[in-house]
Parts: structure tokens; sequence; C-alpha cells
């Protein structure tokens, strides 16, 4: 326990999960460490839907991106959670938010505490941190995810830790905590390549906030990452051969530009093609590190990796903590305001490659919202990457649910990234360059490009038709989600 609490004063605020969680009252706004399953508080979150059997508690919840170990789904279900922002992608949660029981604030994620920082929404009352250690200064050494977790602790009232004993010490001097200054005198951010270190190992803050200590034994949930398929290998391929084509163009060497690549199965597989790519040397700047950042380093493909988090299959977890320092002088793990803020991602030129749900014949795209209303998981940092990338690339396959849906349609239900956020399209029939396209050549394109073969002539038949009413995006709005209509009453588009 040495190792753990290295600040004598802190060692007699070792408590339970139960005392630690009364410094919670009902109506406070809570910070929580967490991002895309890693690195997440659970016990204190579980005592509070525990405490919500018998009193009334209910809380705004705030964290980096999503919780694992079915936190979301159980803190909803206990009616703890009344208000959620900035992301989750939990299934009981989704239909809380989704039957209006949940109030949840869909937000980029490099914005949520620059709003805290300048008071723009309620502060956090309390921040309940996972951590691998505390230094002899009170600073906080995290886990496997940064996240939102340096701002809550910093702007925090009062900060519970949870030591989580199964998470390595060799984690020490994988993060890199950089605080942006405060406005008006914000300076630059000096991150000039992905493996630019500006910060320090651990969250600075005053030991005297630190109010309780929890000791856990925990292991992250495993990342539920579905293997690639023909299509996920087809969209993979498509973009390799773009990416041969630039680099034949002399717009990139074969170390092509630091890639971002967001969450689930397809991003993950888009990334594991790069391993039988002809590339070398590439390297990250990125949110979630999965199962591919490392597939790749073990090729020799990636020389370098910076994220917020690290989400790894149940397998492949094992055999990266098994080889840690393998790994750890490839890696930083940043502040998600840092990994994903925009003037970073300009200034290093990335390749941001994010998922659609659906995206429209004109290039806008849908990321969030299952026929324009009910909320998948949210914007995460799709949109800060994509509007700032040096190439923004949308993946999805051409169809869903077996074919019933055509992820290419007229209009879009909802937009989370509109057509000028979107260079480069592709599903498994092909990749469409819309760079330089106007609204009626990027139609044409991307029709012929993207959309499943059952579904062109209809997509090239509306487009047709809306060219007779003119326009810089021509459009028959009486009938432009109609497709979404069918849908509805028929079960298939
Ligand atoms: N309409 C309805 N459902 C659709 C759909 C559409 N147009 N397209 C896909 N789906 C369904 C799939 O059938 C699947 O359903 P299932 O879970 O019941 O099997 C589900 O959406 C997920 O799709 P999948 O094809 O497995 O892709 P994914 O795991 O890569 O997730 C997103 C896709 C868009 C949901 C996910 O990438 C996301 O939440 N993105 C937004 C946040 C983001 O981009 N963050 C990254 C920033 S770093």
């Amino acid at each position: 326990m040495n190792d753990r609490i290295r600040c004598e004063s802190l060692k007699s605020r070792v408590t339970s999960a139960e005392q630690a969680a009364r410094l919670i009252a009902d109506g406070m706004v809570v910070g929580m460490s967490g991002f895309t399953r890693a690195g997440e508080a659970m016990a204190v979150p579980l005592a509070l839907a525990e405490r919500a059997k018998t009193e009334p508690l209910k809380i705004t919840l705030l964290t980096g991106a999503s919780l694992g170990h079915d936190l979301d789904k159980i803190l909803a279900e206990a009616k703890v959670t009344a208000r959620r922002m900035p992301f989750q992608s939990d299934p009981g949660l989704r239909r809380a938010i989704n039957q209006g029981e949940v109030m949840f604030i869909d937000q980029h994620l490099s914005e949520t505490v620059e709003q805290l920082r300048r008071g723009q929404i309620p502060g956090v009352d309390v921040a309940v941190i996972e951590a691998a250690a505390i230094t002899a200064d009170g600073g906080i050494i995290p886990t496997t995810s940064v996240g939102n977790s340096a701002s809550f602790a910093i702007l925090a009232k009062k900060v519970i830790i949870e030591i989580n004993l199964s998470q390595p010490l060799s984690f020490e001097g994988l993060h890199d905590i950089f605080i942006p200054s405060y406005y008006p005198n914000r300076m630059p951010i000096p991150v000039v390549t992905p493996d630019s270190r500006i910060g320090t190992p651990s969250i600075p803050i005053d030991p005297d906030k630190i109010a309780a200590i929890v000791i856990t034994e925990k292991h992250d949930s495993a990342a539920t990452v579905a293997e690639p398929d023909d299509e996920t290998r087809a969209i993979a391929g498509h973009l390799v051969r773009f990416f041969e084509g630039e680099v034949a163009a002399g717009r990139m060497t074969s170390r092509l530009a630091p890639l971002q690549a967001g969450i689930g199965s397809i991003a993950n597989a888009v990334m594991h093609g790069l391993i039988d790519s002809p590339f070398e040397g590439l390297q990250m700047y990125s949110e979630v590190l999965q199962d591919s950042t490392f597939d790749l380093i073990d090729a020799g493909k990636l020389s370098f990796a910076s994220g917020s988090s690290i989400t790894l299959s149940e397998k492949r977890n094992a055999e990266v903590m098994a080889h840690f320092g393998r790994y750890k002088s490839k890696l930083i793990l940043r502040p998600q305001e840092i990994s994903n803020h925009p003037e970073v991602v300009r200034r290093l030129g990335l390749i941001a490659i994010n998922t659609a749900l659906e995206f429209d014949i004109y290039g806008n795209v849908n990321s969030t919202h299952v026929m324009g209303t009910h909320m998948m998981n949210g914007i995460g940092g799709s949109g800060d990457f994509a509007r700032n990338a040096m190439l923004s690339v949308f993946v999805t396959k051409s169809v869903a649910k077996g074919g019933a849906i055509s992820s290419v349609v007229p209009m879009v239900s909802h937009v989370d990234h509109t057509e000028h956020d979107v260079d480069i399209l592709v599903t498994e029939q092909g990749l469409a360059d819309l760079r330089g396209l106007a609204p009626r050549e990027r139609a044409v394109r991307i029709i012929a490009q993207c959309a499943h073969p059952e579904r062109r002539a209809a997509l090239a038949d509306y487009y047709e038709r809306a060219l007779s009413r003119g326009g810089q995006t021509p459009h028959l709005l009486e009938e432009a989600f109609s497709w979404h209509n069918r849908l509805r009453e028929t079960g298939r588009m």
C-alpha cells in the first residue's frame, strides 16, 4: 500500500465505498473517470445505486465517455442518473434516454471541460477518479484512461479516489497531463508531433481535496468489438488503395499522416487492414486505442500511438498487459480535450476515420440518431476530428439489418457531420473521393461508388427528379424522408 498511497497524510482517508459515496448528495454534479469502458471508478457508483433503493438520490453524471461494467445501465435503472453527458454506449441507458427519463447532452468530447472551466454549465461537486497510485505530493496517476479525469479532479470541490490494485504500477509515466491555460490568456498547446510530451505524469491536485480513498481490485470490461468480416475487409481495401494513390500523387509519404480511428467494429477493422498494407512507420493521434493499435505495433507498422484510453478485447488485454513494458515507450494517454483538440488536430494534419450510421447523397453524415430520433451512442470525438482533420473519412456498410436499411439515403434524418466536414466516404461497395466536388457532382459519385447495387437505381431516380427543382443541393422535400417512412411502416426502406 505504501507504493499505492505515497502521501502519508492521505493514508488515514482510506474508507469503504459506502462511506465515500456519502460525500455525494441528492442533486449534485458528479464527474467520474472512465472513457470507452476503460478506467472507470466502480465501487462508489455501485454504492450510489444501492443507496438509491432507500433514499432519493439523483445526480448529473459527467464522465470522459462510456462506462464499463454495465455501470450506466445500473445507475440509470436505479434512477440515480438524472442528467448525463457527454457520451454513452449502454443499451440500458440508451433506453432511458430515448424514453425521456434521462436528459442526455450529446457533446463533442473536447468541449465538456472547457464549459466547466468557464462556468457555462454547473460545476463538479465531487469527482470520483480511478487511480493506479497517489504520489507523495498528492498527484493522481490514472489507469487505462485519462478522459476528463484531470479537469474533474482539479475543478471539483471534493475528490474520491478509487485505487485499483489490479492495474499495474508500471502505468506511471504513461500519461501526459496538460491543462490549457485559461481564457483570455490561452497559449498554444505545444503538441507538434503525436509523441510530444507536454505535461506531467500525474494529475496535480491539492491533496487536501482528496476526501476519501477506496481500494478496489477490478479489471476493465472487455471491448465488444466484432472481428473483421468480408465487408469491413473490403472497406479497408478501398482505403488502402486510396492511400496508395495519395502516396503515388506525392500528397503523402508512405508514413501517411497521423491516424485517428473512431470507436466500433468497423473503424477497428479498417485499422486492422493496414497490417497488410505497404505503409510503414505509421503514427496514431487518436482517442481510443483498440486491439488494432497493438496489432499494428506488433506487426512493426505503427511506431507511436497517442490516445485518451486503452480499450481491448479480453484476449488482447491479457497479452498487452502481460508485456506492457514492450509497448509503454510507444504510447501516451492524454486528457481528451488534448487528444481531440481542434488546434492540435489541424496542426498535425490528421487522417480521421470515423463511422456513419447513414449518409446522404450529398455527403452529410448521421452518426448518432437512428431514424432521426433515437440516440445510439453520441457524437463522441468524431466531430472534433472530422471538422479539423487534413482528410476526413467516414466508413459504413452500405446496408444494415440484413439489407432492410440502406446506409445511403436521399437526406439524412439527423446531421452530425455536414457535407463541409466530409472528404471521403467508403462502403464495401467502393470509395467516393468528394474533394473539390460540388453537391451535384458529389451525388453522382456517392450513388455510383457507395450505394448498394440494389439501391442505386432508386437513389439515382430521386436525384434526377430532384434536379428538375433546381438548386445548389437539389431535393424533393416531400420525398426526402420517404425511405425512413417506408422503413417505419413496412420494416424495409
Ligand atoms: N439505421 C439503424 N441502425 C443502423 C444503421 C442505420 N442506418 N446502420 C447501422 N445500424 C446498426 C447496426 O445494425 C448495429 O446494430 P446492432 O448493434 O443491433 O447489431 C449498430 O447500428 C452498430 O453498427 P455496426 O455496423 O456494428 O458499427 P459500429 O460498431 O462500428 O458502430 C456507430 C457504428 C456509428 C454506432 C459508432 O461508430 C458510433 O457510435 N459512432 C459515433 C461516435 C464516434 O464516431 N466516436 C468516435 C470518435 S473517436
